[in-house]
């Protein structure tokens, strides 16, 4: 049975039915079962999702423009079976350190389709991005360049670059996400661009290509791309132009996001309109094409009634920070009775010693039980990539389901990885 009839299907996997059971059923998986096999909390990916987004934003853009990469910010998800998953549906990918290089190429990606980015990037981060050969290094500041200019002479080659550039446009979202304004950490301001693509000229072992720009994420308006791309137009003609991530997506039934063939087709126009139709394009996605891919499955460990209901589960903020940190919103629903009415207005909250370690403010459900298996949908962006170790709580394992079977790709953090890097276990 198909999941249409619920206001959550739009923020669900596609592909996600209810089971001939009654219960939830991802990637052709009854969740029911996939807590009972792998334990909760548990990040549950359907993989055909995955692929699926992956293909929309290729499609889309060969349907519209002749040359392009859609890149990967693998921030969003920086698992080794997601690399692979989308590297081998013909992305490339960023990267924005060197621990995030080091598992995009164990993820299988070929470095030259790699665009090392960062705004603090150490000495140590740039060697390993020239030994591991990277195609693209993005420069973010004079210091950078500057770093790395010595350090492509010292090895005698010539490294392409590209350069940020804050554009002045702010992105409509929360400020934490907001990089594109004036007075931000990130990239040249325009005047500095100038300065640094005349100094480009000069520099024998760095070759400039194009501009880069990442506006903010979360982004559920079109407009300041535009905005962003005359800002940058300014600066001369490259044959690149990257114009970052930032498209956002759903995670209520309320909120509505532009789908990637609308977010596609205003990028491409901007472009054709701003610059022409012979520069080569990179988009840089990350949430739009990991977060409704994947839910996080909870247990539910106690219900207590005072002036609230309190319904907690055994993870929160050690595997979703984003709602404290952004107060960002999500929903609930139970792997059991997915379509049941919701009856009581609750307080979905988490294990860890905080009184913020609110998962959903005043959700209703339809009054869940100690035992039940909750759900939260479109996690799969920023939820493994901020989770922690609060309160010593291991890591939640990565399941990947795909046409009825599911593997563990993650397995679960267990005691010992906690003390793992204990200089001498025995002796503390
Ligand atoms: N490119 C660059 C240079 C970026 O800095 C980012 C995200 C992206 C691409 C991908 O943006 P996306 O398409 O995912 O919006 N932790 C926050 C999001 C921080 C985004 C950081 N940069 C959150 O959980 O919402």
């Amino acid at each position: 049975m198909t999941i249409a009839t619920s206001p959550l299907s739009h923020v669900l996997p596609l592909g996600t039915l209810v089971s001939q059971h009654g219960h939830l059923e991802i990637g052709g998986c009854d969740v029911l079962e996939l807590a009972r096999e792998f334990g909760t909390p548990a990040y549950v990916v359907s993989e055909d999702d995955l692929r699926a987004r992956a293909r929309m934003f290729v499609e889309e853009l060969a349907a519209r423009h002749r040359e392009f990469d859609v890149l990967f910010a693998s921030k969003a998800f920086p698992c080794t079976a997601v690399y692979r998953v989308l590297g081998e549906e013909g992305l490339a990918c960023d990267v924005a350190s060197g621990g995030e290089l080091a598992l995009a190429l164990r993820g299988g990606f070929d470095p030259a389709r790699i665009y090392f980015h960062g705004n603090a990037k150490s000495e140590a981060e740039l060697q390993e991005a020239l030994s591991a050969g990277v195609g693209h290094v993005v420069l973010d500041s004079f210091d950078d360049f500057a770093r790395l200019e010595r350090m492509a002479a010292e090895r005698g080659r010539r490294q392409e670059v590209l350069i940020r550039v804050t554009p002045g446009v702010a992105g409509a979202t929360h400020d934490a996400m907001s990089t594109g304004q004036a007075d931000s950490k990130f990239g040249f301001s325009v005047p500095d661009a100038r300065a640094a693509i005349a100094r480009l000229a000069r520099a024998p072992h760095l070759e400039l290509v194009g501009l880069h720009f990442h506006i903010g994420s979360q982004l559920l308006e079109l407009a300041p791309f535009r905005e962003a791309v005359r800002a940058v137009r300014a600066l001369g003609d490259f044959p690149v132009i990257n114009v970052g991530g930032g498209l956002g997506v759903a995670y209520t039934s309320e909120q509505h996001a532009p789908g990637i063939a609308e977010y596609v087709d205003a990028l491409v126009s901007t472009v054709h309109d701003e610059l022409g139709a012979d520069k080569r394009l990179l988009l840089e996605p990350g949430r739009a094409l990991v977060a409704n891919s994947t839910v996080t499955l909870y247990t539910v460990q106690t219900v207590k009634r005072n002036v609230s209901t309190w319904v907690a589960v055994d993870g929160g903020m050690s595997d979703n920070l984003r709602p404290m940190l952004y107060g960002a919103r999500y929903e609930a629903i139970l792997a059991e009775r997915p379509l049941a009415a919701a009856g009581e207005r609750c307080q979905l909250v988490g294990k860890h010693c905080e009184s913020g370690d609110v998962i959903i403010r005043d959700v209703w459900l339809p009054e869940p039980e100690v035992g039940e298996v909750i759900v939260t949908p479109a996690t799969g962006a920023y939820g493994y990539s901020l989770a922690n170790n609060y309160n010593g709580v291991p890591r939640p394992p990565v399941i990947f389901c795909r046409e009825g079977s599911a593997r563990e790709v993650v397995r679960r953090e267990r005691y010992e990885d906690l003390m793992s890097r204990d200089v001498d276990p025995a002796r503390p």
